[in-house]
């Protein structure tokens, strides 16, 4: 008995020498110290011992047992720091990921969207322009001279001479006319900007201008066309109203207003106790500028109307300050 302990004091040492990851300590654990393992084996056999034997055997086989346990020990807790350091070791790959935030069109993507729609059903094409804009596209070829108020500094961002931040789409007009001639049907989105900033003003602001040209074009199609825009954007139960205005671009010209949304006529402070809201200018072609697009103005008539998409999307959702939209306020953008 004392030979054979001796024997597996020398194996223990060498299969502790060969354990290289949890896994073999867990089997080396189970040989030596299981129920039916090799120190269990020993301390059976002592019966077989002659007396004086036993308590040597009894001893040597605990001090064993002592090793092995310590031995194991710290290899499990070399195991474990060894694992703390290499990081995929411990990934869980059972849990659920991390969802990337998803986002969603802009409240002005959106309602552009569904504008430019309304009238693509209707065959118009989209138009684009720049935002730097020459002043001849922006004023002198839409009939505006240079003395006209609308070119006060104060509305109009000058970039350098004879250049302006657009301050309207209209200007696509012109350049759409020269590249094409009629029938022509286009609308144009885009941005555009003035030297204006209170509750309801934006320095940079949202545009949708619509342009038809094509023989025997008369006001009539231009209420038509704009009440069907609004019955198909607003609902039909939304009311409208054309009212005379001046634009240096179209003659005659009018202002269209809906229905206050808010508070559906009976008078509020959006609509200003009126119960009216302004959401467009329009008229027909001005043949001053037909001059400058070389069009036949015996020929062609059209009509014109640009309005603001800003006013429209805050109406749309009752929302008070146009700078709600432009802020990227994660809170307001996510309620569209
Ligand atoms: N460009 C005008 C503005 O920004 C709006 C407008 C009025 C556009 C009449 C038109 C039009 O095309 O015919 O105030």
């Amino acid at each position: 008995m004392i030979e054979r302990l001796k024997e597996l004091e020398e194996q223990s040492e060498a299969d502790l020498s060969q354990i290289v990851d949890a896994g073999a300590l867990e089997a080396l654990r189970i040989k030596w110290l299981g129920r039916k393992g090799l120190i269990a084996e020993i301390m059976q056999g002592m019966k077989d011992a002659s007396p004086e034997d036993r308590p040597k055997i009894g001893q040597g086989a605990n001090k064993l047992k002592n090793t092995i346990n310590e031995a194991i020990e710290a290899k499990k807790a070399e195991f474990d720091s060894q694992s703390a350091l290499k990081p995929e070791r411990t990934i869980d790959f059972s849990l659920p990921g991390r969802r990337p935030n998803k986002g969603h069109l802009h409240l002005i993507t959106q309602v552009t969207n569904e504008c430019v729609q309304i009238f693509s059903d209707l065959g118009y094409q989209v138009a684009e322009g720049p935002d730097i804009e020459t002043e001849y596209y922006n004023f002198d070829s839409l009939n505006t001279p240079a003395d006209h108020p609308a070119r006060d500094s104060h509305d109009t961002f000058y970039v350098k001479p004879g250049y302006v931040l657009r301050t309207h789409t209209s200007p696509v007009q012109m350049r759409t006319m020269e590249l094409h001639q009629p029938p022509v049907a286009v609308i144009v989105p885009g941005r555009v900007y003035r030297v204006d900033f209170d509750a309801s003003h934006s320095p940079m602001f949202n545009q949708i201008e619509g342009l038809l040209v094509d023989q025997n074009i008369t006001f009539g199609d231009l209420k038509g066309t704009v009440e069907h825009f609004i019955d198909a954007f607003f609902g039909k139960n939304v009311k409208s109203r054309f009212r005379p205005h001046f634009f240096p671009f179209t003659e005659p010209s009018a202002e269209v207003d809906i229905s206050c949304s808010v508070c559906e006529g009976s008078g509020c402070r959006l609509c200003k106790q009126s119960g009216w809201i302004e959401i467009m200018g329009c008229g027909m072609v001005d043949p001053e500028v037909f001059k400058f697009a070389n069009y036949d103005y015996d020929k062609y008539s059209g009509f014109a109307f640009g309005m603001g998409i800003d006013r429209m999307a805050l109406l749309r959702h009752s929302v008070n300050t146009i700078h709600h939209l432009f802020e990227n306020d994660l809170r307001f953008l996510e309620q569209f």
